[in-house]
Parts: C-alpha cells; sequence; structure tokens
C-alpha cells in the first residue's frame, strides 16, 4: 500500500500531534481544521493548544515543508478522523463532527485508500455511521478503499512520548483493513500493534475509560464515607493497597476532561437497559463537585455567601491547559452561584476568562484576603507552595486541600487552620 501522502482532519490535542508526528517521519501531511482560528494560528506559527514539546515539532514538521495546514480536505494515500466526540445536553453522543469530517472526505476518497476513524466514538460507529457516508463516493468499504478504527489512548502532557511508544490497537472492518491501519502507524509506534475488527477496538476505549471512571466513583464514594465516619481516606487507602489485589484509585473534586467523563455514558446511551453500574459511577463523580462546595462551607463554618474564596487551578487535571468538563470550574461556578467572591488562578491561563469566571493573573492576587484557599488540581506550581509563601500574602485564610496537594502538619504550624477531602 502507498503511503506518502496522508491526511489528518481535525488538529486539535490528539490530530496537531499525530499530524506532526507522522510528518516528521517523512510523510507527507495535510493537517485540516474546519475552525478558521485554528487553521490561521498554524499558519502564522502560533499554537493555539499547550502540550509539551509540540510547539518545536509542529514548527519543524511545517519549516520541513511535510505538514501543510489548509481548511480543507485533499486527495492523500490514507485519511485520519480526529475530530470531537462530545456528548450533548442530555448526555447522548454528538457524531456531528465525525460525520461531517466523514462527509468532506468523499470527494476526495480514491479506490485503494485506507480512513481510520481515531475519535472516540459509540459501539458500531464504524461499520453503521462512517462507512455509509464514505460509500456516497460510489466507492465500497472493504472493496475499494479499506476503513479502520483505531482509538487513541494517550495521556494529555505526555503526548507525543505516548503516541510512539504506547500499544496501538487497530480495528478493521475486515483484515485487510486492520493491516493497513498496521503499515500506516508502524511509521511511527513503538509499541505493540494489535489488530483487531472495528467494533471491538470501539469498545476497547470506551470499556478502558469507564473502567478508570468506575474506579474514580468508589473512591470518591470512599472520601464521602471517611468524611461521615471521622476517617483519613488518603491514609485508609494506601493501608488497603497493600492487599496484594487492590488498587484503589485516588478520590478528587470530580471527574472532568474530554475522555473519561465523557465515555462512559456512549455506552450508557447504547445500552441503557443494562448498564446501571457506569451510570451510577457518572452521577457519583458528576456529584462530587457539589460535595466539594459542602465542604468548602463547612471549613469555613459560615454560609458562603459574601465568603472571599481563592480557587487554585480550573484545569481538569494537574500540568494541562485543558478546561473541558472541569469539576473545578464546576466548583467556581457553584460558589459564585452561592453569593462567594471568588479569585480563580490557574498557572495555565492567567487572566484569562474561563467559561465565564474572570480569572486573576496571579497566585498572589488569588490568594490576597480570602477566607479560605481552595487547591482543586495538583499543579506543579500549587504543589511547591509553602506555608511561608502564602503567609506573605495571607496569614489567616482557611485552607482545604481537595487533591492530598499539601502537607497538613506545616499548615498548621503556620498557624492555618487545615481541611482535606476525605478526612473526616
Ligand atoms: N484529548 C485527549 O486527551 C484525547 C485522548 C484520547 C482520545 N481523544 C479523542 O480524540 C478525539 C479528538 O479529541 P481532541 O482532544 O483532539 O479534540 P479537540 O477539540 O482538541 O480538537 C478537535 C479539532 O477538530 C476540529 N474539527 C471539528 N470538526 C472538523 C471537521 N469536520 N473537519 C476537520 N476538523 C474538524 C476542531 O475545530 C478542533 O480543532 C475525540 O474523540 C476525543 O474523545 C482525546
Amino acid at each position: 500500500m502507498k503511503l506518502e501522502k496522508i491526511c489528518v482532519l481535525g488538529l486539535g490535542y490528539i490530530g496537531l500531534p499525530t499530524a506532526s508526528t507522522f510528518a516528521s517521519h517523512a510523510i507527507k501531511v495535510v493537517g485540516v481544521d474546519v475552525n478558521p482560528h485554528v487553521v490561521q494560528s498554524l499558519q502564522n506559527g502560533q499554537l493555539h493548544i499547550y502540550e509539551p514539546g509540540l510547539r518545536t515539532m509542529v514548527l519543524s514538521a511545517v519549516q520541513s515543508g511535510n505538514l501543510v495546514i489548509k481548511s480543507r480536505p485533499e486527495a492523500a494515500d490514507a485519511f485520519i478522523i480526529a475530530v470531537p466526540t462530545p456528548f450533548k445536553e442530555e448526555k447522548k453522543a454528538d457524531l456531528t463532527y465525525v460525520e461531517s469530517a466523514a462527509e468532506s472526505i468523499v470527494p476526495y476518497l480514491r479506490k485503494g485508500n485506507l480512513v481510520v476513524l481515531e475519535s472516540t466514538s459509540p459501539p458500531l460507529t464504524t461499520t453503521q455511521i462512517i462507512a455509509p457516508i464514505l460509500e456516497k463516493s460510489g466507492l465500497i468499504a472493504g472493496v475499494d478503499f479499506m476503513l479502520a478504527y483505531s482509538p487513541e489512548r494517550v495521556l494529555p502532557g505526555q503526548i507525543l512520548r505516548e503516541l510512539i511508544e504506547n500499544a496501538r490497537v487497530i480495528g478493521g472492518i475486515d483484515r485487510a483493513s486492520a493491516e493497513a491501519g498496521r503499515e500506516l502507524y508502524k511509521t511511527f509506534v513503538r509499541g505493540d500493534i494489535i489488530l483487531t475488527d472495528a467494533t471491538t477496538a470501539e469498545m476497547v476505549k470506551l470499556m478502558e475509560n469507564t473502567y478508570r471512571d468506575v474506579n474514580i466513583a468508589i473512591a470518591n464514594e470512599f472520601s464521602r464515607l471517611a468524611d461521615r465516619f471521622g476517617v483519613d481516606v488518603w491514609e485508609a487507602i494506601q493501608i488497603a493497597n497493600l492487599h496484594p489485589r487492590v488498587n484503589i484509585l485516588n478520590p478528587g473534586p470530580g471527574v472532568g476532561g474530554h475522555c473519561i467523563s465523557v465515555d462512559p455514558w456512549f455506552l450508557v446511551e447504547a445500552a441503557p437497559d443494562i448498564t446501571p453500574l457506569i451510570l451510577n459511577a457518572r452521577q457519583v463523580n458528576d456529584n462530587q463537585p457539589a460535595f466539594v462546595t459542602e465542604l468548602v462551607e463547612r471549613a469555613l463554618g459560615r454560609n458562603l455567601a459574601g465568603s472571599r474564596i481563592a480557587v487554585l487551578g480550573l484545569a481538569y487535571k494537574p500540568d494541562v491547559d485543558d478546561m473541558r468538563e472541569s469539576p473545578a470550574v464546576e466548583i467556581a461556578h457553584k460558589l459564585i452561584d452561592a453569593g462567594c467572591l471568588v479569585q480563580a488562578f490557574d498557572p495555565f491561563v492567567p487572566g484569562k476568562e474561563v467559561q465565564g469566571i474572570q480569572t486573576v493573573a496571579s497566585l498572589q492576587e488569588a490568594i490576597l484576603g480570602v477566607d479560605i484557599i481552595v487547591l482543586l488540581v495538583a499543579h506543579q506550581e500549587f504543589k511547591k507552595l509553602t506555608p511561608a509563601a502564602i503567609n506573605q500574602e495571607n496569614k489567616t485564610a482557611v485552607i482545604l486541600d481537595t487533591v492530598n496537594g499539601w502537607p497538613a502538619a506545616d499548615f498548621e504550624a503556620a498557624g492555618h487552620r487545615f481541611f482535606r477531602l476525605g478526612v473526616g
């Protein structure tokens, strides 16, 4: 199979690293995005997202001439779809981006092409949604062109390394499609490449994220139980995990991001009659921000209305700039709605507006004059904070740590009342 030129549709957290990694392995890549801001920024050498090492890689891929940025696809040997698959209000998968990306390939599809869907998708999307759209070209999937599903499993913050090192699952609509996928990805993948069918590959991705979600839900529920029974959940988890077959994850302020808080809904939607556990786990994690908001009120020891609160971190996890579905953002909104004066700061978006929350420009500004400091994201910058540094701006604030990021004893010794999620 000829693989000299590929077209990557969607230049976000997944598509841009994928496009530039292929380009840095001597493949001609057309990177396509429908968002004019994304196309213009990249054409001007600016990145619209942050991922360590990505800027250097994209700039050199563009300079080498192997990566060109366009607003629509063109003829190529292979097409990779890496567009968003969010959910709609009612927690149903929104496949409009995936569908329109597939539609946009139709005029350029040629005999012998390979199309790979990377976007996380409900079971049967590749065979029942993507194949029929591509067949509008008059070509037949599995006969004239090959079609595969290959989930992306990289960790934001580590994407460039994991793209290469992680095992990659490639599910073909037939064996030839899976093998063509292997030909394509072995350009740069050093981990195992596992071939399977398209629907199994779709399920694998959803099962991985659902497994994480359910396990975080139980940790979150344990944090509430510990809170009620006067136990330190962090210590209890550490002890329980000494058991050779137990590995409890960490509780926290909730579950966010584009994947774990979204993907389980695709299974619930696809088969609501047989997924009560998955649904309940989603609800437990979705309710955790409300539990944290209650904790803020308890730690303050008075009504939230009129309180001045430093919210440290808005991202959905440490050391990334991704605020999608972030529980920290939800907690900030809940506090604002309860009448608090919120001084939010996230080192990845200093001074910017995040989903209606105007953040302050610096940590010092965030903690100045507040009644309570709430640590919501264990960004390195926050974890390094010492009580002495906090005391320079604020000696009296109550501290609430929801991520086990700070040593209680040090803060208490410095004169702060200290609370931690899951410590009753
Ligand atoms: N971000 C992650 O960590 C991660 C990890 C694993 C899997 N995924 C999955 O990968 C997929 C992409 O996620 P992401 O985080 O890269 O999304 P993203 O929002 O960062 O980027 C998607 C890009 O696609 C563009 N786009 C939308 N419709 C398009 C179209 N028809 N043609 C071309 N471009 C189009 C958007 O403008 C956007 O720039 C999703 O299904 C997601 O669930 C993401």
